[in-house]
């Protein structure tokens, strides 16, 4: 092999990467998860999940504003919304008029701030063909929140085959792919549809989580599930599967509310997702795939043009911090052997 990673380098640089599913919640702290975010990555496509949810053209609007102000410019906003039972037609079409590029399907009481989701896509029938006229992606949490944890994946795949039939045109990204059952199906269905994978489910199995003592900072929906899962997951990524790009899914909860009786869901991965991306793909010889996979896939199947500027990766130890923005991110005291910086 001589293609230009293969030989052991200390530096090199990519596109800048993209985040195709990023937690930037609302309030006081969204201003400091944005610019952590910048860091890092050029766009993020911002869910939507908020409370109160981003639901109407206004709140797309301002949402966008909110966060483009926060990060000083150097995270360009990528604006969804929340499907909720009953959406118009009208407020889809208001949503895409404010700058939305994607409508985030929450199957009810699947995650965190769910509980107003779908039970159905019946009950978003108009929105969801509204979505398909006008072009917008539909990005889908595809878990059925009734089945046994590991299996909710697994369960979600006829609700999925459904609206592929039902909407020919729609284009759908399956968020989250954790499992290989649902990876599968993904990479078996039509062309427009793709799904995200995220950094901790490429690092991390269920015995992370709970295997040795209950890591609740590694607690997230859908949960990491087996080596084998992991495994499928990480050899479709480093092959450079055309419907796979990254999306992180990080979702920065304060610790209080992650080390309590009943931990929240979510991983705050975007202080140090790029930089053990490239610890995992330069161990498994697949540093070459690392710059499809963060920074040109995504833009491609949403159709943005190409990231602008570049992300630098240096090697060297650095020792994670164990709190970044009031929350424990990621890797946590770990030692990571690859740090970036935007260029
Ligand atoms: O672990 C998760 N946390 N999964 C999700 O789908 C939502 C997210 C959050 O918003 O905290
Ligand atoms: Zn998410």
């Amino acid at each position: 092999m001589t293609d230009r990673f293969s030989i052991a380098r200390d530096r090199f640089s990519i596109a800048t990467p993209d985040d195709f599913h990023a937690h930037l919640r609302r309030g006081s702290a969204m201003g400091a998860y944005a610019r952590r975010h910048a860091l890092s990555f050029g766009r993020a496509l911002a869910m939507p999940n908020t409370v109160p949810p981003i639901a109407s053209g206004p709140a797309v609007a301002a949402y966008r504003e909110a966060i483009l102000e926060a990060a000083g410019g150097a995270l360009a906003p990528l604006a969804t919304f929340k499907l909720l039972p009953g959406m118009s037609e009208g407020t889809v079409r208001a949503c895409a008029a404010a700058g939305a590029i994607a409508g985030k399907y929450y199957p009810a009481g699947s995650t965190t701030n769910s509980s107003d989701g779908l039970r159905d896509p019946a009950e978003a029938e108009a929105a969801l063909g509204a979505m398909e006229a006008a072009g917008l992606v539909l990005c889908v949490h595809a878990e059925d929140p009734a089945a046994p944890a590991l299996e909710r994946e697994e369960a979600f795949i006829p609700v999925l085959e459904r609206m592929i039939a039902a909407h020919p045109r729609l284009r759908i990204v399956i968020e989250h792919v954790s499992s290989a059952a649902l990876l599968g199906f993904a990479l078996a269905a039509p062309p427009r549809v793709a799904a995200t994978v995220t950094a901790h489910h490429l690092l991390f199995t269920l015995d992370d989580l709970i295997g040795e003592a209950m890591s609740p900072h590694l607690y997230c929906k859908p949960v990491p599930k087996s080596a084998r899962d992991r495994d499928a997951l990480r050899d479709a990524v480093f092959r450079g599967e055309r419907k796979l790009f990254f999306g992180s899914d990080s979702a920065p909860h304060p610790r209080s509310a992650k080390e309590g009786a009943r931990a929240a869901a979510g991983i705050y991965s975007s202080p140090t997702a790029v930089a053990a991306l490239a610890g995992l793909f330069e161990s498994g010889g697949a540093l070459a795939a690392l710059e499809g996979f963060l920074s040109i896939r995504g833009a491609s199947f949403y159709g943005l043009p190409p990231a602008s500027g570049r992300l630098e990766l240096a090697r060297g130890e650095w020792v994670v911090p164990e709190e970044l923005d009031g929350v424990v991110p990621m890797l946590a005291g770990k030692s990571l052997s690859w740090s970036c910086s935007r260029t």
